[in-house]
């Protein structure tokens, strides 16, 4: 009886208060940001790059791993998800044909993760190389907006869209992640999502530090990116176009889809200015799909098809002949001591590495710091890997060499543009001003 009538007092206290609740939401929702932010922090125990959003009804943290060119965001809905707002994407939905979803599936009893005549795609974990079926949902996410300077008010997408991992999915992601952000370049992945969500243009940037004590940045939207001390890295960024490539690169996807992940067009490979004599069919993209050059967050090290791999290091050691080598510290090839390795602005004094582009003007350039790797404090070895014979990418260029760079990824030019390292311009990426106005 009491608590019948005190949900009678709580309705009649709330169409009370309704005016002056729609106001209040009239006016956040009027509220247009030109661009989006998440902090990114380095893990220290798996280099992971982890971002952080609120999600659900009511709002929770949800820790996520980044993978650029991970096709959409899946979250585990097996464990402690709990949602008003959650929402199953029903057979035959725009959502289910924007995410071109060929299942359709039956689950029971109801649940997140679990509802009659849904369709599923298939969460993958690129750190496991393990995937798995799950239910296609959307949810209320929100996230802070920018002006570029500095996180502005927290704004809030109604209808995300994700899908639902399970927790065994989780193993291999840092601890406390319950997902993957990604990234990637499909209609369903976040940047395309959030940029129709809050009809801002169709673009994104990517920053991050290199240390795991500092945050580095991602902007959903249009720049400025501005660094402190009051740096618009926007300015002066090298432009070169974005690669689709025809065939599917994920570890699980349905026939005749696109690849998600980043690919650009490197021509040739110079170090100290010149060219290294690789296995040019490598470095293009053939008809199943193999070859070129993608961006990933999921490696940790550049990765190098092994003929190009041997080719890198050995025109590498052959420039830095005048220095001693010291024992290779696996999965290095060619080390050295860091004393006898002079120390520039731009990191260990090193020849450049230079990945020339669509032009010869066109140069992604590799200073020492990031070609070269700490691996102990006397020790510093070239950062880049052997993928083996076999690999499906020629050149997977991993996160330590994106490190302090700004990459942004224009999806509506098909377009990269990239800083090559803030180092030069005394800036990084673990400079943006994260001290908020309010
Ligand atoms: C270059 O690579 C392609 C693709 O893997 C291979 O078919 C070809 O034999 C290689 N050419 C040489 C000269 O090694
Ligand atoms: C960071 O931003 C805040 C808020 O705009 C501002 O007051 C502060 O001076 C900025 N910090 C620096 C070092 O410029």
């Amino acid at each position: 009886m009491a608590s019948s009538s005190s949900s009678f007092y709580f309705l009649l206290l709330c169409s009370f208060l309704f005016p002056i609740i729609s106001l209040s939401t009239a006016k956040t929702t009027s509220f247009r940001p030109k661009a989006l932010l998440l902090p990114v922090t380095k893990d220290a125990s798996t280099s992971q790059y982890l971002v952080q959003i609120k999600q659900r009804t009511p709002f929770v943290p949800v820790k996520l791993t980044v993978d650029l060119g991970g096709e959409f965001l899946w979250i585990d809905c097996e464990k402690g998800y709990v949602s008003s707002s959650y929402k199953p994407a029903r057979c035959g939905s725009a959502q289910c044909n924007l995410a071109q979803s060929k299942a359709c599936g039956e689950c029971s009893p109801p649940k997140p993760g679990c509802n009659k005549n849904t369709c599923s795609l298939f969460p993958y974990n690129p750190f496991i190389r393990t995937s798995t079926g799950g239910e296609f949902a959307s949810d209320v996410v929100s996230l802070l907006s920018t002006n570029g300077l500095n996180p502005g008010r927290v704004v809030s997408a109604p209808k995300v869209l994700f899908t639902c991992g399970s927790t065994f999915l989780l193993q291999g992601l840092a601890s406390g992640v319950t997902g993957i952000a990604g990234l990637g370049r499909k209609k369903i992945g976040l940047p395309l999502q959030l940029a129709s969500a809050f009809s801002f243009n169709r673009k994104f940037a990517v920053c991050l530090s290199s240390s795991t004590r500092s945050k580095g940045v991602i902007f959903f939207g249009n720049e400025p990116y501005v660094f402190l001390p009051n740096i618009d890295v926007s300015k002066n960024l090298i432009y070169t176009p974005l690669i689709l490539n025809p065939v599917s690169t994920s570890g699980s996807f349905f026939e005749g889809e696109t690849s998600a992940d980043y690919f650009i067009g490197v021509k040739s490979i110079k170090i100290n200015d010149k060219v290294v004599p690789v296995n040019t069919t490598l470095l293009s993209i053939d008809k199943v799909g193999n070859g070129g050059t993608k961006i990933s967050t999921v490696e940790r090290y550049t990765v190098l098809h092994t003929s190009i791999y041997n080719a890198v290091v050995g025109a590498f050691v052959k420039a830095l002949s005048k220095v001693p080598r010291v024992k290779a510290v696996a999965p290095f090839g060619a080390c050295y001591a860091s004393k006898s390795l002079g120390s520039t602005r731009v990191g260990p004094g090193v020849p450049a590495i230079d990945l020339v582009l669509q032009s010869k003007k066109v140069v992604w350039r590799i200073f020492g710091a990031n070609s070269m790797v700490q691996v102990s404090d006397e020790v510093l070895c070239l950062g880049f890997v052997d993928g083996g014979v076999e690999t499906r990418t020629s050149i997977v260029i991993g996160g330590h060499q994106i490190e302090d760079n700004l990459l942004q990824f224009d999806l509506a030019a098909s377009r990269l543009g990239f800083s090559s390292s803030l180092l030069f311009r005394q800036t990084t990426c673990a400079n943006f001003n994260f001290t908020s106005i309010a």
